[in-house]
């Protein structure tokens, strides 16, 4: 049996695509990249944005083709999914054909087995009864990386801001113990990773469930392992590898945060810290607990204890009722911080969410025109920095080729372009930067007896 698996979204959705193969492949199930072929389909989709939603919408009709030429092919939906979008999926179309034979919470992805072992007359009250103990992290993942790893650590979220879906889909918070995470890494390791992303909606509200292990590795001082805290644990595993973690909430970027990254060691000297907005009004309405004076203070706390760090960002454009003044106000901070990197979205209303009672007032025109505005001082803030990389020297994690030309990180997180005749997927590479463009740097690959030279 072959299974094709489609994946919209962030990280945490690629990491829970990789949870479901493992179960698939525990089943015997074998991955094909072509869907004509497989006997079952898995969509892990994202709802973040009407967009994401709408492409799922439009993978439906081609399913429906493929399930008319094979009576027996299975589909399962399951990721991010709101309640709304469950029950459009779910409901049998003009063709007498559900969207999807199942649409599965993420949380109850274990009961994966069961489910497929079921008839097809089995319908979705059955699979709500399924809600179960959130235990899916701890399934092993098949990794689709030899090279970097996303480590789930937490999941789901309590802060509600106003515009997210993701406490509806995701559900409150829940964290991994800490023990589980460490052995997860140790083993990674061990098989040769170079990156481990350490992920949740929110690290900084981490906090190990496990007392008994917390309390003895916290040098017994009883308090319950939270983020910082994991990092330096994480930080302590032998051997050589890069920690990234995503994402972070301004309002929780506390200082013990802060010294925690600037331990430095493993820990790569890049953060993204979602300010979303820059004007007060707008941060309040989004429920965000922070003003743009916190979120600038933050970073220049963060900048004097890391000088070099690399800092990107998410904002929202056009939120309901974002006026033009409170648009210049995102701007002017844009503009003061100098953000390395930036992922500008454009307002989408999200049913359930608080913002979604609001008038959706700004018009598709204008929230492209936002965009464009910040897109324009992006690119100028990340050449300046850019260029101020080139002639130095970097360590680059290749993840990437097309023919001769390789892409990868460096540990500012910054993409690195270098031509290479040997196969250097997966390698750590020391390279001078030669070139620099807004998003992307070209190096070349520095011969090893300057590598020599630099030990001495
Ligand atoms: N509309 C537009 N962008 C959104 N994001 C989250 N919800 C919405 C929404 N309703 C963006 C935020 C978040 C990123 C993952 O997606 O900027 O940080
Ligand atoms: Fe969504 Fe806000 Fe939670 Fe991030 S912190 S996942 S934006 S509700």
């Amino acid at each position: 049996m072959k299974y094709h698996i489609i994946t919209f979204g962030c990280q945490m959705n690629i990491s829970d695509a990789e949870r479901v193969s493992a179960i698939l492949e525990s089943m015997k199930y074998k991955k094909t990249p072509n869907v004509n072929e497989a006997d079952l389909i898995v969509i892990t989709m994202c709802s973040v944005r009407q967009s994401a939603v709408d492409r799922v919408h439009g993978l439906v009709q081609k399913i429906k083709k493929l399930k008319a030429k094979s009576p027996n092919l299975k589909t399962i939906l399951t990721g991010c999914i709101l309640k709304k979008d469950k029950k459009i999926f779910t409901m049998p179309t003009g063709r007498q054909v559900k969207d999807f034979d199942y649409v599965i919470d993420i949380r109850d992805i274990k009961k994966l087995p069961k489910i497929l072992a079921w008839s097809n007359s089995h319908d979705r009250r059955e699979l709500t009864t399924l809600k179960s103990p959130n235990d899916y992290l701890n399934i092993t993942p098949k990794y689709s990386s030899k090279f970097y790893a996303n480590v789930p650590i937490m999941t789901g979220c309590n802060n509600f801001c106003a515009y997210c879906v993701v406490p509806y889909t995701r559900e409150r918070e829940i964290s991994r113990p800490a023990e589980k995470i460490i052995s997860e890494i140790k083993s990674l390791i061990k098989n040769g990773y170079k990156e481990i992303w350490l992920l949740g909606q929110n690290v900084n509200s981490y906090k190990d469930p496990s007392t008994s292990f917390g309390a003895a590795q916290d040098k017994g001082s009883g308090q319950a392992i939270n983020f910082p805290t994991l990092l330096k644990m994480v930080n302590d595993i032998q051997g050589n590898f890069w920690i990234r973690f995503t994402s972070s909430h301004p309002k929780d970027f506390n200082d013990e945060v802060i010294n925690a990254l600037a331990i430095g060691g493993k820990i790569t000297p890049y953060l993204n810290l979602p300010v979303q907005a820059g004007d007060d009004k707008v941060l309040k309405d989004m429920n965000r607990h922070y003003t743009s004076k916190d979120y600038k203070n933050k970073i220049k706390k963060l900048r004097k204890k890391i000088p070099g760090i690399a800092i990107s960002t998410d904002i929202i454009v056009g939120f309901p009722g974002e006026t033009k003044k409170q648009f210049k106000n995102t701007v002017e901070l844009f503009r003061e911080v100098k953000f390395d990197m930036a992922y500008i979205n454009k307002y989408s209303a999200r049913d359930g969410t608080a913002a979604s009672k609001l008038k959706d007032n700004i018009s598709i025109f204008e929230k492209k025109r936002r965009e464009k505005v910040l897109t324009e001082i992006l690119k100028q803030t990340a050449l300046e920095k850019n260029k101020k990389l080139v002639g130095k020297k970097a360590i680059v994690l290749i993840n990437e080729n097309r023919g001769k030309n390789y892409f990868g990180k460096n540990e500012h997180y910054k993409t690195i372009k270098i031509k290479s005749d040997k196969n250097i997927l997966g390698k750590l590479v020391k390279v001078k930067i030669t070139e620099a463009q807004p998003f992307i740097l070209s190096g070349s690959i520095l011969p090893a007896r300057s590598e020599a030279e630099d030990k001495t």
